[in-house]
């Protein structure tokens, strides 16, 4: 499968409040965020951002270092072209999180709903590398993933489901769990879909 050709056809073949993800604020992510985040200064980044609001409101709370990586180019160009002139404030990567050798430090690294998709031990693996090449000790790592009751596909694809222990046992010994919440999600159409979300801390091994 080619991922990349996947979601820029997902995002081409459908408006960004059409996709069953959507969400009009992001709630429980900024509070996740802001909790961990005390200064303006904290450099962010959004993994799989991709059309999503977030970044929107992560700049107009002012954070001065902000990040969006996702795979699929399409999606990004939508919220760059609904920020206009402020997209300059953010980076922009194009690139799939389990093929990416360097983006830089991180204090806060979010994720809503792109983990869950790394149905391939390996995948997940690189993923983790380079969360733990990217977090300095000390930094966060916001998680959130379909929970281990919550659906099983999504966007034509097979999923992985979570709760704290598989996914602090995926994210291994340099990730320690500080906080886990549960929460649901209703889609455009009025479906209801378990999550899990996870805060962790990233420590010395
Ligand atoms: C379900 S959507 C969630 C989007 C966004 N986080 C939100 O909450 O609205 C999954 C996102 O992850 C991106 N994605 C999927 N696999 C990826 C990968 N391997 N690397 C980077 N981005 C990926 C997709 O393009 C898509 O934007």
């Amino acid at each position: 499968m080619d991922r990349k050709k996947h979601w820029d056809s997902v995002y081409s073949q459908k408006g960004e409040t059409e996709v069953s993800w959507y969400e009009d604020e992001p709630r429980m992510s900024l509070d996740l965020i802001t909790e961990v985040a005390q200064s303006s200064a904290c450099r962010i980044i959004d993994i799989g951002g991709g059309a999503s609001v977030l970044v929107d409101r992560l700049v107009d709370l002012g954070f001065e270092k902000i990040a969006v990586l996702d795979i699929s180019e399409t999606a990004m160009n939508k919220a760059k072209t609904r920020l206009g002139s402020l997209a300059a404030r953010v980076d922009w990567i194009v690139a799939d999180v389990t093929e990416t050798a360097e983006i830089g430090v991180f204090d806060v690294w979010h994720d809503r709903a792109v983990f869950h998709f790394l149905i391939d031990a390996t995948d997940r693996r690189k993923y983790v590398e380079l969360a733990s090449r990217s977090i300095p000790e000390g930094g966060s790592l916001i998680v959130a993933t379909f929970a281990d009751d919550g659906p099983r596909r999504c966007s034509d694809l097979d999923v992985v489901g979570y709760n704290a222990e598989s996914l602090s046992s995926e994210l291994g010994p340099g990730f320690t769990l500080v906080k886990e919440t549960r929460a649901t999600h209703t889609t455009p159409w009025g479906k209801r879909q378990a999550f899990f979300h996870g805060v962790f801390r990233r420590v010395k091994i």
